[in-house]
């Protein structure tokens, strides 16, 4: 065969592969709002960057007619390609292919281009649309997530990996998405759950939908397994490339710096954003535009845990990891899931070389019986684990509230923050002066002739004695009670002077956080 035949044999071949399931189930895949996995792929990616490797992969099953089975690109799609410029090592599963369903061949190829990742040290996105473990291929199936599993574990901390999920994700399947650091979820796509609406009705007699068992909504604001929600696939791709920015390729580099900008002052005025009166609330994550270069701030887990806020923003054009209580949900306290969030976020930017800056305004961990039985002791700590171990610039500022456990867990001087700032409003105490007169005056009030009055003069004195930031600052737990309208501006040097931080952590095969 020449040369021109044997090109046209290449192209003939290039072209019933890319034709995936076929047009009856690219058609369906269609009706279903979502796009096949190659148009994932590319609208994700760069114009014309994709490189797709190992088209030409088949399955080797033979039982169950698999045999006479031809299944292209054995329903994956994997390749490299860039988003804004940044390199990625990419898959997709292909619903179109036996749904998606990942066999031997189909997992060695995911495998394979988890490798290359690892080896070049770039991000890893995985796109998730199967029927999970294929089942005429049993055990080859398992081993294939197994062998998937444990390259999440080791990459994790070393390169960025995003899964997004496009589709079903049923069973062990969940497990992949789950050890990776960011999960994106698409309103009405996507599903993730162990058991399904139908095992659950068998074993349980309990009738729910997939929806409503493991839908967007409900990963991204009651289990917390999701990280972004986004209403359509174009809004989802929008979102993971705007995360691309934010974070370096790998544990070794920091991520890419932006060009320097100022806030948009005139839109948020840092003295305007908190109410004079301690008790109102007020939307933190101003405070946080009121500093970020261009007043940008790129919100993780958004809908989950809210008395929480976590996410990235640039301080003369550096990334930033910015964790700060929120006032406006349950005055910004600490419970389980927040703790949760906290953390994982503080110990993804230690790993990957991002700074963090706290923002303290919370009244404490949340009483109560449903958190002590959540586990609230178990999960809280995570939060102080987590920012003890972190060894990147550490700066707090101590906006408000800052009482008891919640200013120790907040990133305090004691958890090594290197720099803790205070404004003029922060009361920093054991806890609030309501609770703290009742408690130490509480004979003086009981035994007066008028109880309220000696009350209110008591939680008055005790206001006046600790509900400042000068207490702290006399024992230099805080470094400076700064304006607010300064913040900006002490936070920067901070970072400046930080630079070139290095600090030496004890030798140990591992830490045994509480999980
Ligand atoms: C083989 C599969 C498959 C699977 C789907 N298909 N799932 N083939 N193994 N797991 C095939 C179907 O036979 C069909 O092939 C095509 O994909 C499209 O599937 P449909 O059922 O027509 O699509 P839809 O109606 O949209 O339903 C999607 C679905 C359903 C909800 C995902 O297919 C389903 O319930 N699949 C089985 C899910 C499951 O139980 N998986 C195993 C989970 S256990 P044809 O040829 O007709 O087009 C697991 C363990 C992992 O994953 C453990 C790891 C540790």
């Amino acid at each position: 065969m020449s040369i021109k035949h044997k090109t046209l044999d290449l192209k003939k071949r290039m072209q019933d592969a890319l034709q995936g399931g076929g047009p009856q189930a690219i058609e369906k895949q269609a009706k279903m709002g979502k796009m096949t996995a190659r148009e994932r792929i590319i609208s994700l990616l760069d114009p014309n960057s994709f490189h797709e490797y190992d088209l030409f992969v088949e399955h080797a099953a033979k039982d169950f007619n698999m045999d006479k089975k031809q299944l292209p690109g054995d329903g994956v799609i994997t390749g490299t390609g860039t988003i804004s410029g940044y390199p990625v090592c990419i898959y997709a599963q292909d619903f179109t292919v036996a749904g998606g369903s990942l066999g031997l061949m189909h997992a060695r190829k995911i495998t394979k281009i988890m490798d290359l990742a690892m080896n070049l040290k770039v991000p890893i996105i995985g796109i998730n649309d199967s029927g999970g473990a294929r089942i005429q291929e049993g055990v080859n199936s398992l081993a294939g997530y197994g062998e998937i599993f444990y390259r999440n574990t080791q990459a994790s901390g070393v390169i960025p990996q995003i899964s997004v999920i496009l589709g079903p994700c049923a069973g062990g399947a969940v497990y992949s998405p789950a050890l990776t650091d960011f999960v994106f979820v698409v309103d009405k796509i996507s599903k993730m759950f162990i058991t399904g609406p139908e095992v659950i009705k068998s074993v349980l007699g309990e009738e729910i939908s997939m929806e409503e068992l493991g839908g967007a909504k409900v990963h991204s604001e009651i289990t917390g397994n999701a990280h972004f929600f986004a209403e359509s696939e174009a809004e989802c791709f929008k979102q993971i490339k705007k995360l691309v920015t934010y974070i370096p390729w790998n544990n070794s580099k920091k991520a890419e710096p932006f060009p320097k900008k100022a806030p948009k002052f005139q839109e948020y005025k840092i003295d305007k954003i908190i109410p004079t009166d301690p008790r109102q609330p007020y939307d933190v994550r101003n405070v946080i535009k009121s500093i970020s270069d261009d007043s940008e701030f790129f919100e993780v887990q958004e809908l989950f845990a809210a008395s929480m806020v976590v996410g990235f923003g640039r301080l003369n054009g550096q990334t930033i990891g910015f964790v700060a209580n929120q006032p406006m949900v349950l005055a910004g306290v600490l419970d389980v899931d927040s703790s949760d969030k906290a953390a994982r976020f503080i110990r993804f930017c230690n790993a990957f070389n991002i700074p963090l800056v706290t923002l303290v305004d919370l009244p404490g961990y949340l009483p109560g019986i449903d958190q002590e039985h959540a586990g609230v002791i178990r999960h809280g700590a995570k939060i102080l684990y987590s920012y003890s171990e972190a060894t990147v610039p550490k700066i707090t500022v101590i906006l408000r509230k800052a009482y008891g456990g919640g200013y120790i867990a907040m990133c305090s001087r004691h958890l090594r923050a290197d720099f803790v700032f205070a404004w003029p409003t922060a009361e920093i105490a054991v806890m609030g002066p309501e609770g703290a007169a009742n408690i130490i005056f509480r004979n003086e009030i009981k035994n007066s002739p008028k109880p309220e009055e000696v009350r209110k003069k008591k939680v008055a004195e005790y206001k006046k004695k600790f509900a400042n930031p000068y207490v702290a600052a006399a024992h230099g737990y805080i470094d400076a009670v700064i304006e607010p309208g300064d913040t900006r501006k002490f936070v920067l040097h901070a970072l400046d002077i930080s630079a070139s931080k290095e600090q030496i952590v004890p030798g140990k095969k591992h830490g045994i956080p509480p999980f």
